[in-house]
C-alpha cells in the first residue's frame, strides 16, 4: 500500500564550487541504485575569487548567495548544506607509506593494527599551519604481498600501507568555509575540486586502466591521476583560461574583456586552418574598427595551453605514472569546451585524450554535459558515496567504511 504520510525520504545533496570564472550549485538526489540525479542548478559570475581562492568575502557571498537560491528555485528545495570545492596554489599534494610490525608472523591482521599502520601512514612533514584535507587509502601490504584491500583476518608479521595526502594553509581552506557559513549554510564537508571532478568523469574501468583527469578552470588547473583503482596523485597549477585571456589581451593590444570574447569565438587549439586568415572586427556601433590574424589569436593560445599540459606532463612524468594512463586522458572545466583541446592534449601527452561527460549521472541535461559543472556534480556524487558509507558504518558500526578509504574514490 502507498504511505502517502511517510514517503520514502530521498537524499538531496549539494555540491557547491566557488570557482574563479563562477558560482555552480548542483542538487541531487541519489537513487536507489547509487546513482545521482540532478533536479537543479544555480550558477552565477563570480567576482570574489582569483586563482581558485577568496580574495573578496562580501562579493563571494553575494554571488554564491545568488547560485544557490538559484539552485533552491531549479530545484524546489531549501537548501541547508553543502559539499564544498576547495583549490589553489597553497595545496600540496604526496603519497605516504605506513607500517606495522607484529611480534611473530602468524599474527592475524586485526582492526586496531590497520589503526596503527593508518595512524602511521600520517605522520609525515608538512608545515604546521597546513591542515590535511585528504588521506586516501591506496593499497596495503601483508608480509611482501602488494596489492591487499582489506587485510583484517589476514595471517602476517609486517602490514604496509601506501596513501595520497592532500594538505594545505588551514586558513586558506577556511575563506570560502567562512563565506559560505555567514550564509547559514553548513559545510558538510570540503573537498579537493580536482577529484571531485574525476568523481563525476570517470567509471571504475577508467581507474583501473589508469587515467589522468585535467580540469581547465579560469584561475586554476587541477588534476587527478588514477591508476589501479586509486588515486595515485594529484595536482595543481595556478594557470587557466584567464592567462589565456591576458596573453590574447596583450599580444592582440586589446582590452581583456573584448580578448576573452575573441578566445571564445575564435579560439582554438590549434593553427591548423587559421593560416592568412583575418577577422575583421566591428566597434560598438558596428562599424568595422581592427583586423586580427587569427593564426596570430591561436598562436597565443597554443603556446599558452600547451605549456599548461607540459607542466602536468613533465609532473607526472618525474612520478613515473606516464606508463600507466591505459585509459588516457580525460578533459573537464570551461577550458574543454576550446575548440581541438583534446587534439592539443594527445600532441603534449602522447595519449588519447576525450571530453569527460559526467557518468553515472541522470536528471538535467546540462549537468552531464557542461564540462564546468564536473566539479559541483563531483561533489554531489562524494556526498552520495559519504553518506552511504556513513549509514553503513552506524549499522554496523565499524568504522573502517569510512571515506578515505580503499576502493571509495
Ligand atoms: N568556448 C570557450 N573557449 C575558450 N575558453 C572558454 C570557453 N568557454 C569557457 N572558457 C573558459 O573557461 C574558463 C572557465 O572555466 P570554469 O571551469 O568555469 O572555471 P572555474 O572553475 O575556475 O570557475 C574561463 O577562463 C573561460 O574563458
Ligand atoms: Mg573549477
Amino acid at each position: 500500500m502507498l504511505n502517502l504520510f511517510f514517503p520514502e525520504k530521498t537524499t538531496v545533496i549539494v555540491g557547491l564550487e566557488i570557482g574563479t570564472a563562477k558560482v555552480a550549485a548542483v542538487v541531487g538526489e541519489v537513487t536507489d541504485a547509487g546513482g545521482v540525479n540532478v533536479i537543479g542548478i544555480g550558477q552565477c559570475p563570480s567576482r570574489g575569487v582569483r586563482k581558485g581562492e577568496v580574495v573578496n568575502a562580501d562579493l563571494a557571498a553575494e554571488d554564491v548567495r545568488n547560485a544557490i537560491v538559484e539552485a533552491e528555485k531549479s530545484a524546489d528545495v531549501e537548501i541547508a548544506s553543502v559539499y564544498l570545492g576547495v583549490t589553489g596554489g597553497h595545496l600540496t599534494s604526496l603519497n605516504t607509506h605506513g607500517v606495522f610490525t607484529a611480534a611473530s608472523d602468524d599474527h592475524e591482521i586485526s582492526q586496531p593494527d590497520v589503526n596503527e599502520v593508518l595512524a602511521n601512514a600520517k605522520v609525515f612533514s608538512r608545515p604546521s599551519e597546513n591542515h590535511v584535507l585528504h588521506a586516501i587509502r591506496q593499497h596495503f601490504t601483508l608480509n611482501g604481498q602488494a596489492g591487499i584491500t582489506d587485510p583484517i583476518g589476514m595471517l602476517g608479521g609486517k602490514l604496509e600501507l601506501d596513501m595520497h595526502v592532500v594538505h594545505g594553509v588551514t586558513t586558506r581552506l577556511q575563506n570560502p568555509v567562512r563565506v559560505v557559513k555567514g550564509l547559514n549554510l553548513e559545510v558538510e564537508e570540503f573537498v579537493f575540486s580536482g577529484l571531485a571532478s574525476s568523481l563525476a568523469l570517470l567509471d571504475n574501468e577508467q581507474k583501473q586502466m589508469g587515467v589522468l583527469v585535467v580540469d581547465l578552470g579560469a584561475g586554476t588547473t587541477e588534476y587527478v591521476v588514477y591508476a589501479d583503482g586509486v588515486i595515485k596523485h594529484t595536482g595543481i597549477l595556478a594557470v587557466g583560461g584567464d592567462h589565456v585571456t591576458n596573453d590574447l589581451s596583450h599580444g592582440l593590444r586589446m582590452a581583456p574583456a573584448r580578448a576573452g570574447l575573441l578566445k571564445r569565438e575564435h579560439g582554438a587549439a590549434t593553427i591548423e586552418g587559421a593560416a592568412g586568415q583575418t577577422l575583421t572586427l566591428t566597434n560598438e556601433n558596428g562599424f568595422p574598427d581592427r583586423r586580427v590574424n587569427l593564426e596570430h589569436l591561436r598562436r597565443i593560445m597554443v603556446a599558452r595551453l600547451d605549456e599548461t599540459f607540459q607542466l602536468i606532463d613533465e609532473d607526472i612524468g618525474e612520478q613515473g605514472f606516464h606508463e600507466q594512463l591505459r585509459a588516457g586522458v580525460c578533459l573537464c572545466g570551461g577550458g574543454a569546451r576550446i575548440r581541438d583541446i583534446e587534439k592539443l592534449a594527445e600532441e603534449v601527452f602522447g595519449l588519447p585524450a576525450t571530453l569527460g561527460r559526467a557518468n553515472a549521472v541522470g536528471g538535467l541535461r546540462s549537468a552531464t554535459d557542461d564540462p564546468e559543472l564536473a566539479t559541483a556534480v563531483g561533489l554531489v556524487k562524494y556526498g552520495a558515496i559519504r553518506q552511504k558509507s556513513q549509514r553503513r558504518v552506524g549499522l554496523v558500526g565499524k568504522l573502517k567504511n569510512l571515506a578515505g578509504s580503499l576502493g571509495l574514490f
